[in-house]
């Protein structure tokens, strides 16, 4: 029998995988970095045990949060930089197509259905700053996305999204939109500003663990989804926002900063984006297998 050492700790474990059950090629690949990453880890920090205690504590608080309003891992993992990283393996740019970036928590399904141009206000602020955001979709040859369903949300002048704050209209600035024939879109709706994200829980005592700030550039979320196309995921963020250098959860690319510039005559609104979009092509095969 073989004792266990700090040297032969790691290849133990692994060699243990599959001993008593199957595992596919996939989950040996993933137990086996993670043994040598978190072995080489605990290695490398040299782990005392009440600090391992004090991460399950952490864990388990993290755990004790979650409910259907809010997944504190998912948060953890933005203020890792790991929400981001997964997005961009599971999203690879190749060629034109537009960047994604991540989701975030506070997406709600089955928004509010719009014509082309209305506005997703339903309730004001008095120092909101109106924006027109509008631009075309394509594909990577260029050709016009007629039929791709938008769903746009964004926070309120005071920071909070409608479904944390009693005072703002249920799916306040929330929408569903269409392209027309053209790839067109437009919408209205407001400057979107800064905000911490959720901070009073173990996401917090992470941010102060690595001496990080909760807030996010001002930004406008985007889902663009249509048979046949990858969906797409993202953000438009404000070219002069605060934070847009070092926002909490890493998630500003470059190709998805906008100026917000004074609208022009004839656009009943304080501001105009300009923002046009790349989707990528995706084969009928791979649909019906991601469905
Ligand atoms: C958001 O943009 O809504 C968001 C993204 C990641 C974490 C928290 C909020
Ligand atoms: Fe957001």
């Amino acid at each position: 029998m073989s004792k266990v050492t700090i040297d032969n700790i790691t290849d133990t474990v692994i060699a243990s995988l599959g001993q008593n059950g199957d595992v596919t090629e996939r989950q040996r690949d993933i137990m086996t970095a993670l043994l040598k990453h978190l072995h080489g880890f605990c290695k490398d920090v040299n782990l005392q045990h009440n600090e391992f205690i004090d991460a399950c504590m952490f864990l388990a608080r993290a755990g004790a949060v979650c409910d259907d309003k809010r997944q504190e891992f998912i948060l953890l993992g933005d203020i890792l930089g790991v929400e981001v990283l997964v997005d961009m393996l599971s999203n690879p740019i190749e060629g034109t197509e537009s960047e994604s970036t991540v989701l975030g928590p506070f997406y709600r399904e089955n928004p509010p259905v719009l014509p082309k141009g209305a506005s997703t206000v339903q309730t004001h602020f008095d120092n909101e700053e109106s924006v027109h955001f509008e631009g075309h979709v394509r594909d990577a040859s260029g050709a016009p996305i007629s039929g791709v369903t938008i769903d746009v949300w964004e926070d309120a002048p005071n920071g909070l999204y409608e479904n944390h704050d009693n005072d703002q209209a249920d799916y306040n600035l929330r929408g569903r939109f269409e392209t027309d024939e053209n790839g067109h879109y437009a919408f209205r709706a407001v400057r979107p500003v800064p905000y911490p994200i959720p901070d009073n829980e173990t996401a917090g005592e992470l941010l102060r663990f690595m001496g990080h700030h909760p807030n996010r550039p001002g930004h406008m979320h985007f889902i663009l989804s249509k048979d046949g196309y990858r969906t797409l995921v993202s953000q438009i963020y404000d070219a002069d926002s605060a934070y847009l250098d070092n926002d909490s959860v890493f998630a500003v690319k470059e190709s998805l900063v906008a100026k917000f510039n004074k609208a022009p005559d004839g656009i009943d609104t304080d501001l105009h984006v300009d923002f046009d979009f790349v989707l990528k092509a995706q084969a009928a095969d791979q649909s019906i297998a991601a469905e």
